[in-house]
């Protein structure tokens, strides 16, 4: 048996649940460093909930319309995340802003993943603009969070091709996989202690120091490269 002591995670979700299901998967793995205790959604309707019921995992709803100011309900979600001994937060498609008293408690401890390449492309709708922007290279950022929307220290990012040709949705899956690929990786170092949240900054330490270990595998496609349709990326002409 394992004597690993797994840092104990809640995740917060709005919907679909798919980068949650990613953390899940990650974490049925007897040596992978956390363990996901609960999961919180601010939508009673969101898919992700009974994902994480059918797994065993405690999924609630918190829901806004059920509290009286922004305050309170991130007071109740606080509550919760006390009540499962929550040690880290992950943000996983939770689609409201959270007050700074909230963020401020939990700075260091709280992580979000975003669907585009920091600092470019904060908030909404990032592959449209991507594709608007006529952007070749595209990717997602997992971050610490911070009071301000999308600007916390970067702790991993991964990059994708945009295809010629890529629509809305195309380039919206080839970036969704890179997402599941990522945000595993990227909560193990946090679980680990390998990376920190210090003076605002991401700040790494004990990372393997081979070229193809956990150092560049922090920034380099390479390492995600079933994220990528080969011989799509053997057509790319940037
Ligand atoms: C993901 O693209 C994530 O980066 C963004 O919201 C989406 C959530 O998708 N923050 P899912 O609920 O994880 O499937």
């Amino acid at each position: 048996m394992s004597t690993l002591t797994k840092k104990r995670v809640a995740i917060l979700i709005s919907g679909r649940g798919s980068n949650m299901s990613a953390l899940l998967a990650a974490a049925a793995d007897p040596d992978y460093p956390a363990e996901i205790v609960g999961v919180v959604s601010d939508k009673a309707d969101a898919a992700g909930l009974g994902i994480a019921a059918a797994r065993g995992v405690p999924a609630q709803a918190i829901a806004r319309a059920d509290h009286a100011s922004k305050d309170a309900h991130d007071a109740a979600i606080d509550a919760a995340l006390t009540k499962l001994d929550a040690e880290i937060v992950a943000l996983a498609g939770y689609m409201r802003l959270l007050t700074a008293p909230f963020v401020e408690k939990w700075q260091g401890r709280m992580i979000n993943i975003h669907p585009a390449l920091l600092p470019s492309l904060k908030g909404l709708d990032t592959h449209r603009r991507a594709l608007e922007a006529g952007m070749r290279v595209h990717g997602c950022t997992v971050h610490f969070v911070t009071p301000e929307m999308d600007d916390g220290p970067i702790i991993a990012q991964a990059a994708v091709p945009v295809m010629l040709g890529d629509d809305e949705d195309a380039l919206a899956a080839r970036v969704l996989k890179a997402e599941h690929r990522l945000y595993p990786k990227a909560l193990r170092l946090v679980a680990e202690g390998k990376v920190r949240m210090q003076g605002g900054r991401a700040v790494f330490s004990g990372l393997a120091e081979d070229p193809a270990g956990e150092a560049s595998s922090l920034f380099s496609p390479g390492a995600l490269r079933d994220a990528v349709d080969l011989e799509a990326l053997a057509r790319f002409t940037p």
